[in-house]
């Protein structure tokens, strides 16, 4: 059988790994990878220069080979056109694009340098496997270099209509370097559409059903939605529990019901609306005062990027304003943290949560989401709260589907999942449960592996 090649932007060292910031991409593939696959990337430490060669770490038979990025490197690929430039234009927000052809060349001559370190341990027969909006360029780089085995490539965040896609300057470019690929994955089929729409005006390519034809070869688009191990996801979460971590919190709650949101600190995922969204239900249903309290765990990401700092500050500015205008003498109505938390521990929070918030303003997937209803008892569940534009709205469809842009809709949505009785809870639960058992992160990969062999 061939070897899998895995390549993407984090690689989760196995000292790193269970970091809650490690992202939804590493914790699918964990469980997935098999020995003898070799999973390539950045180090995640950033010298005076880009390095040559990797290092080389091994953990459960898979061997990591990473590679240090230059402070420059870093800053124009990294900082610069990845988290500046593509991160907000595939995220719908063009107001916060900052792009200059300097960070577009920093990402070529990463994905270049990463090409030069893979390729020479590459075999003829490897399935390469690349991952996320970091490498686009990737396969291009390698086939430059004469490889000439399987390569795919998976989008974990969204893909973009064409009238937005066409403000990035290389538009063209990035999806011409798409169309080096053998197989071109993504989470929804929006997404899947939007790509083939984007690829038919821009490349000058035909469109075939869903393949480009390029000169002289096929790439297949796939719409593969990305999962988790849900059994082991709900174990955990029935195991944590019943720790001692879990005890204290419930002692802190005094009976009053727990809503949790979990995730990076990142402005695609709609914090302040939320916070405003929490601060509207406490003013307008002011019976919930005193009997609910929302965790907000946001752990701090990418804080070489401005626009993270600033949201940094206003989540700082809204989480002092919304204690200070309804806390009372022994309830405090929201405990933020920015610090990451264990995803065991994680686990059992969301377990006993009755609320799940996950509202987003776009996100590919959003994993948190399926994590949340994995981890519930069925026998009496809480409900999730979930933006329509996260991918997985596509699949769970039983939450209370919110337009995360307005902040009533989330009061009146926390207001009736406090509300809703246990039968309701129930049905709702057992669907999204269904579907959350069904699409499982393994699913995902054999689903894209098979694709990618065929
Ligand atoms: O899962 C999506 C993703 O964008 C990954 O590509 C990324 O590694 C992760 O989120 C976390 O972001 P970062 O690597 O910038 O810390």
């Amino acid at each position: 059988m061939a070897r899998l090649v895995v390549v993407s932007n984090r690689v989760p060292l196995p000292r790193t790994k269970g970091a809650a910031s490690a992202g939804g991409l590493a914790v699918a593939l964990q469980s997935f990878v098999a020995p003898g696959t070799l999973w390539f990337g950045w180090s995640g430490r950033v010298m005076e220069r880009t390095a040559t060669k990797p290092r080389f770490v091994e953990g459960g038979g898979v061997t990591y080979a990473t590679l240090d990025l230059g402070a420059e490197d870093y800053d124009r690929f990294y900082v610069g056109f990845a988290n500046s430039a593509l991160w907000p234009l595939l995220h719908f927000r063009l107001g916060l694009m900052r792009y200059t052809r300097e960070d577009f060349d920093g990402y070529l001559a990463v994905n270049a340098a990463f090409a030069d370190a893979l390729m020479p341990m590459l075999r003829p027969d490897d399935m390469v496997w690349v991952h996320d909006y970091h490498l686009i360029p990737f396969a291009a780089a390698l086939r430059a270099r004469g490889f000439a085995g399987r390569i795919g490539f998976f989008l974990h965040i969204p893909f973009v209509p064409a009238s937005v896609l066409e403000a990035l300057p290389p538009a063209r470019d990035l999806l011409r370097a798409l169309c080096a690929y053998d197989v071109v994955g993504f989470q929804t089929r929006t997404h899947l559409a939007d790509f083939l729409d984007c690829a038919r005006r821009f490349t000058g390519f035909t469109v075939e059903g869903e393949e480009v034809l390029t000169d002289g070869r096929r790439v297949r688009a796939i719409a593969n939605p990305i999962g988790i191990d849900a059994a082991g996801f709900a174990r955990m979460a029935a195991r944590s529990a019943g720790t001692a971590y879990i005890q204290r919190m419930r002692e802190s709650l005094v009976g009053r019901a727990l809503a949790i949101s979990a995730e990076r600190l990142d402005y695609s995922k709609g914090l302040p609306n939320r916070f405003e969204g929490f601060a509207r239900l406490l003013a307008r249903f002011p019976n919930q005062q005193r009997r609910v309290s929302l965790l907000q765990i946001a752990a701090r990401s990418r804080e070489d990027v401005e626009e993270y700092q600033t949201l940094r500050r206003e989540l700082d500015r809204l989480a002092g304003d919304i204690n200070g205008r309804f806390s009372q003498f022994d309830w405090v109505p929201l405990r933020y943290m920015t610090q990451t938390v264990a995803r065991t521990k994680l686990a059992g929070l969301f377990r006993i949560a009755r609320i799940g918030l996950v509202t987003p303003l776009r996100d590919g997937m959003n994993l948190v989401a399926k994590e949340f209803v994995a981890a519930q008892d069925p026998a009496d569940p809480g409900v999730l709260i979930l933006s329509r534009f996260a991918g997985a709205a596509e699949e769970l469809t039983e939450a209370l589907l919110v337009n995360p842009y307005d902040p009533d809709e989330i009061a009146e949505a926390m207001q009736a999942a406090l509300e809703m009785p246990l039968e309701e809870r129930q049905a709702r639960h057992a669907v999204l449960r269904k579907a959350v058992f069904e699409v499982t992160s393994a699913r995902y990969c054999n689903t894209f592996v098979d694709a990618l062999a065929a």
